[in-house]
């Protein structure tokens, strides 16, 4: 695991965004796998901003990390929405080459199997943005996730329904539910860029870069990635050792 400790998060928005410019332009026709979330939108201004300036997504295809389900369709905050308002419609990615989970789907594990079928259609995740949870979070794979787990329906806890609802307009309407990538899925990546800012987010990050490898701090598995990149500022770095 490569950690990188950077001065502030427009430093780790452009760090991540010049990881996905090196791939996009080495292979036009990348596969990115999006997170939601805080996290990565540095990341997706950056990436905005170098689109203006030419960088070219029309041949690249894009996958959500998750999904809320029982959201409607066009939900604001429904990832799929927000995917589409923070990056995919501010560059030149093709509308039909960017997927999520479907949270509305009657048959859940068949929208889940037909998710994990897409990502292997299109050849695998070059690069994975990610976020993590206070709880060690990454996707919705909350602690005693498995580390072979494929995409599926999970239970938010409490602390990440809490966390997510700053995003609505009361705790009540934040879903109970979600389909995430599992982080067997997560891991299946060629690499993987983590981001994590503010002191809320230290100890979860000591824990995953430092603990043991355990399913009570699901993000800890990325010590067996084999191309994991860590990008913090100070005060999420402040409990490693
Ligand atoms: C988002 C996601 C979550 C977030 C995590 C951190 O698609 O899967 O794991 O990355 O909850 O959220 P922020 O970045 O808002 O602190």
């Amino acid at each position: 695991m490569e950690i990188v400790i950077l001065g502030g998060i427009r430093q780790i928005g452009r760090l991540a965004a010049d990881a996905i410019e090196h791939l996009v332009r080495r292979k036009p026709d990348a596969v990115l796998g999006l997170a939601t979330g805080s996290s990565p939108l540095p990341v997706y201004d950056e990436l905005a901003a170098r689109h203006e300036r030419g960088l070219d997504f029309s041949r690249a295809s894009a996958f959500a990390l998750d999904e809320y389900v029982g959201l409607p369709a066009g939900h604001p905050e429904s990832y799929r929405e927000v995917i589409r308002r923070e990056f995919t419609d501010r560059v030149n990615i093709a509308p039909e080459n960017v997927h999520g989970p479907d949270g509305t789907a009657t048959d859940i594990p068949a929208a889940c199997e037909s998710f994990e079928q897409a990502i292997a259609a299109a050849g695998g995740v070059d690069l994975q943005l990610l976020g993590v949870g206070t709880d060690g979070h990454i996707g919705f794979n909350e602690p005693g996730s498995s580390f072979a787990s494929r995409t599926r329906i999970k239970s938010l806890i409490e602390q990440t329904r809490r966390d997510n609802a700053r995003f609505f307009t009361s705790l009540a309407e934040v879903p109970h539910h979600v389909i995430t990538q599992g982080l067997g899925t997560i891991m299946a990546a060629r690499h993987v860029v983590l981001l994590a800012t503010g002191a809320q987010k230290a100890q979860a990050v000591r824990d995953f870069v430092e603990g043991p490898v355990a399913a009570i701090c699901p993000a800890s598995v990325l010590q067996f990635h084999p191309h994991a990149t860590v990008l913090l500022d100070e005060a999420a770095a402040s409990a490693l050792k």
